[in-house]
């Protein structure tokens, strides 16, 4: 399970406009890959681009041996069942209930009964802690639900690929290391490869195998986690570490005098790595590598104290749950059926929100 994308010289452009040039990269089989990148850059037009929703200008993208981009459009129907997307607002039929909107992809793709199709989306609700939800329109949830109804609907057909746009956007903390823990849980369970969108710093430094940054209209790196991590590359060295010295400016790029100015300052030293998120019940997954693997392999000595916890080096520390079922903590949480937390104090406008 899990199927490897290989992307070759993928080039895209609006009109006169381009977006990415000539981003080559292989997301490994049954790994997970996160991809950074500041607003406007295009990590949105990418995933939509790996599932054929948009026509890369150049390029290839190798699925099975098949190069997606020059498929026919029923070659293409036939790939895009490998494929699980949550696209980042959701995208969730406003007038569906949720029952209906997860089961959508199953009632189009497939000829399960009722009796099954019920079962399978009853499966995914428990399994993204939305169990009892069903009959809520995308209305009348909050934005954090609505996310992982959609997350629900991307799995319903066990997808070999999963596309995850900015799951944690307008999440809180808490609930954006259950997602995270959820993804770890989940990849370990279906085994399929993972493209994860974020701006969540913690996320990426702490979630995925390997790491892609787009910036400036190319792939300014992708790789193993760790070299990322320790790369002294000033566009990933100043993204890892959320820091506003480096290259990356308000509107994208500084311009000559800003980084002048910059000229003689100091960066911090890169902060340690911390030990990757491990399963819940502590079983493998495929992708997972020895902590220190990789810079041991190639000679990179990490930053100190690094592979010594989980929160090391991460800004905004957030306690990960070593153990327990996320799922029923997740939907208790959001239907506000348990006493009410601090942590739930702090989510009080999107908890149980209607609209
Ligand atoms: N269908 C489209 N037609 C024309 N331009 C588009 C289209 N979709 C996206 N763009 C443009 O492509 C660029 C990249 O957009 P995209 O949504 O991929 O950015 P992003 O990296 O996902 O940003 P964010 O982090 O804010 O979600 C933007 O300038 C956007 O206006
Ligand atoms: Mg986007």
């Amino acid at each position: 399970m899990g199927t490897e994308i290989r992307v070759e010289g993928l080039t895209k452009k609006f009109g006169s406009q381009l977006i990415w040039n000539d981003v080559t990269l292989t997301l490994p089989a049954g790994e997970i890959s996160v991809m950074l990148g500041p607003s406007g850059t295009g990590k949105s037009v990418f995933l939509k681009t790996l599932v054929g929703l948009l026509k890369p200008d150049a390029g290839a993208i190798w699925i099975n041996d098949k190069n997606l981009v020059t498929l026919r459009e029923n070659d293409l129907y036939e790939i895009r069942k490998l494929f699980g997307v949550l696209f980042q607002d959701g995208a969730l039929f406003g007038s569906m209930n949720l029952f209906d909107n997860v089961a959508f992809p199953l009632r189009e793709h497939t000829k399960k009964s009722e009796a099954e199709v019920r079962r399978i989306v009853m499966e995914k609700m428990d399994l993204v802690g939305l169990t009892g939800a069903e009959s809520k329109l995308p209305g009348e949830i909050s934005g954090g639900m609505r996310k992982r109804a959609g997350l629900a609907r991307a799995l319903v057909l066990d997808p070999e690929i999963l596309l995850i746009d900015e799951p944690d956007s307008g999440l809180d903390p808490v609930r954006t290391s259950y997602i995270n823990q959820l993804f770890i849980d989940l990849n370990a369970q279906i085994d399929a490869t993972f493209l994860i969108v974020t701006h969540d710093i913690n996320t990426a430094r702490t979630v995925p195998d390997n790491i892609g940054l787009l910036y400036h209209k190319h792939l300014a790196m992708f790789g193993p986690r760790e070299m990322l991590l320790s790369s002294e590359e000033p566009v990933v060295r100043q993204f890892l570490n959320a820091q506003t010295i480096g290259p990356i400016g308000m509107s994208e790029e500084k311009d000559a005098d800003e980084l002048a100015s910059e000229i003689g300052q100091e960066l911090p030293p890169l902060p340690p790595i911390a030990l990757q998120l491990g399963t819940s019940d502590g079983s493998p997954r495929r992708g997972q590598k020895p902590a220190g693997e990789w810079c041991r392999t190639h000679g990179v000595t990490p930053p100190p104290g690094s592979f010594q916890s989980k929160n090391a080096g991460v800004p905004g520390v957030s306690q990960v749950p070593a153990e327990g079922p996320y799922a029923a903590t997740l939907a208790s949480a959001d239907s506000g059926v348990q006493a009410p937390t601090s942590a739930d104090a702090t989510q009080g406008t999107t908890a149980g929100a209607t609209s």
